[in-house]
């Protein structure tokens, strides 16, 4: 955990980053946003791949097996068109079977199924990831069960590498384990740490290309189809290395939702290239930082329990709670979720229908207040982001500052920290060999700072004269 952590630094960041991505979408921005979300009702979000994928789905990735079927018959009973899943999760054919069976006493007019699956680390490479992607979509052939509904799969590359000093990956033991045939397909990827995913990311543009054209000239099929491809856990420098060398950039990005308030840079980034951000661990930051945040959790809390009791007015089966607050906070910033959720009252409180009765009933000290608590709560450690250097910025001049990012590429300063007062401190999340500026308010004082520390180090910079 960064020092000096106090709520109330990361506010502005998080108003910052949010406001952004809604503008760079052409949507709405968080301000105007607020006088519109009466009128919004935004189930979908368009990718740059020219397909569009829901905005609130479920995720199966770590659901036990046995729990699959009843979750997802709940789910589609509920209207959730977006399942999230993995190919390591080994549950692609539970997920297939579980919706076939559904279809087999739905009606007619079934609705297309997005499932969001990803390739594994061990399956990077160019000819492992082609594996990997065929496998999966075999696993998801739904027509060869007897439903005949539209499958869009989004492929993602799960993470860019296996990395050891994450405790639980074992490079070494999972290569050893896996099958011979995908050891005979291509190189082990944890001894080519840096390009594998390059290579993997090439095998995702040749398909994705294909069913592309797949697309175009059958207008549809029952065989699944890849609407979109992309990458889950990059962090900043792996998503430039990739850029510099993808012919079709990622059109969606699968990121730990703290990422959303706390990594700038990333999210600026994302931005930039239009690339959507779809959120996991949205429930489990939220019920974490209920214990290390209890002042934000008391707004979250009393906001709900006042929209909850609105919305509880105009229809009585309604039930709003803290989870599906936040979950309309993230969908109405356009920011993709997929919280997982066996018990069939959680898969009530996070339904669409519960979550889009909150818009037009959220007014604009409610909004306020959520901007302050949700980035708050979402500050707790995981042990799955993607690492960061921790810098903190100590005002020691009388006047008060604000600090800057300087975007490498353009040298765009993008403000990070809208007021620091004399003798407050302000931390973020960077990535070594970022620079800052700090200004006093006449811009007479100019400071820049370059992060040299490392990943997982902390690094503290002194403004003064
Ligand atoms: N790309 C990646 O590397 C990655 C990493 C992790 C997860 N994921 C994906 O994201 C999905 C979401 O999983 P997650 O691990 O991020 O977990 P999450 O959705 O943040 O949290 C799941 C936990 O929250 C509880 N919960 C759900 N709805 C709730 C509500 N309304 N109120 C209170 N508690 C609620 C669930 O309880 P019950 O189950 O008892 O209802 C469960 O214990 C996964 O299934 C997976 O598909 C992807």
């Amino acid at each position: 955990m960064p020092p000096f952590h106090h709520p109330c630094f990361l506010m502005p960041l998080a108003v910052l980053v949010l406001s952004e991505i809604g503008n760079s979408h052409g949507h709405v921005g968080l301000a105007a946003a607020a006088s519109s979300l009466s009128s919004d009702t935004r189930t979908t979000f368009q990718l740059t791949s020219g397909s569009s994928i829901p905005l609130l789905g479920t995720g199966i990735g770590n659901l036990p097996h046995e729990e699959i079927t009843q979750v997802i018959h709940n789910q589609l009973e509920a209207g959730v068109r977006l399942i999230d899943t993995a190919h390591a999760s080994n549950n692609e054919h539970l997920l297939a079977e579980a919706v076939a069976s559904y279809d087999a006493h739905a009606g007619a007019g079934l609705d297309p199924i997005h499932v969001v699956t990803k390739v594994w680390y061990t399956h990077l490479g160019y000819e492992r990831t082609k594996i990997s992607v065929e496998e999966s979509l075999a696993n998801l052939q739904f027509s060869s069960i007897g439903s005949h509904r539209q499958i869009f799969v989004h492929m993602l590359l799960h993470w860019p590498r296996c990395n050891d000093d994450i405790p639980w990956m074992n490079c070494e033991e999972e290569e050893m384990n896996l099958p011979q045939r995908i050891k005979d397909a291509g190189p082990p990827p944890h001894l080519n740490k840096e390009n594998a995913f390059i290579d993997s990311w090439k095998a995702l543009e040749d398909i994705f290309q294909q069913h592309q054209d797949i697309l175009e000239t059958t207008k549809g099929s029952n065989s699944p189809l890849i609407a979109s491809i992309g990458v889950s856990n990059f962090d900043l420098d792996d998503m430039k290395r990739l850029l510099q060398t993808a012919r079709i950039p990622p059109h969606i990005y699968q990121g730990n939702a703290w990422a959303v308030f706390h990594d700038p840079f990333l999210m600026n980034y994302l931005r930039d290239h239009g690339i959507f951000f779809q959120a996991y661990a949205v429930m489990t930051g939220i019920l974490k930082g209920r214990n290390a945040s209890s002042t934000s959790y008391n707004t979250l809390s009393r906001t709900s329990r006042e929209l909850h009791a609105t919305i509880y007015a105009e229809n009585e089966g309604a039930v709003i709670t803290e989870a599906t607050v936040v979950l309309a906070y993230f969908i109405r910033h356009n920011i993709g979720v997929v919280p997982r959720a066996a018990s069939s009252a959680h898969q009530r409180e996070n339904s669409i229908n519960a979550v889009h009765s909150v818009f037009p009933h959220l007014t604009e000290t409610q909004i306020e207040n959520l901007h302050l608590a949700i980035p708050a709560l979402m500050k707790d450690d995981s042990n799955d982001k993607p690492p960061v250097v921790s810098v903190s910025f100590m005002n020691s001049l009388t006047s008060p500052i604000q600090v800057h990012w300087i975007q490498p590429e353009t040298e765009k300063e993008i403000l990070v920290s809208q007021v620091i007062h004399p003798g407050s401190v302000d931390v973020h999340g960077s990535h070594p060999g970022h620079r800052f500026v700090a200004y006093d308010p006449d811009r007479t004082v100019r400071k820049e700072f370059v992060v040299d520390a490392k990943y997982g180090e902390s690094q503290h910079f002194y403004v003064e004269l």
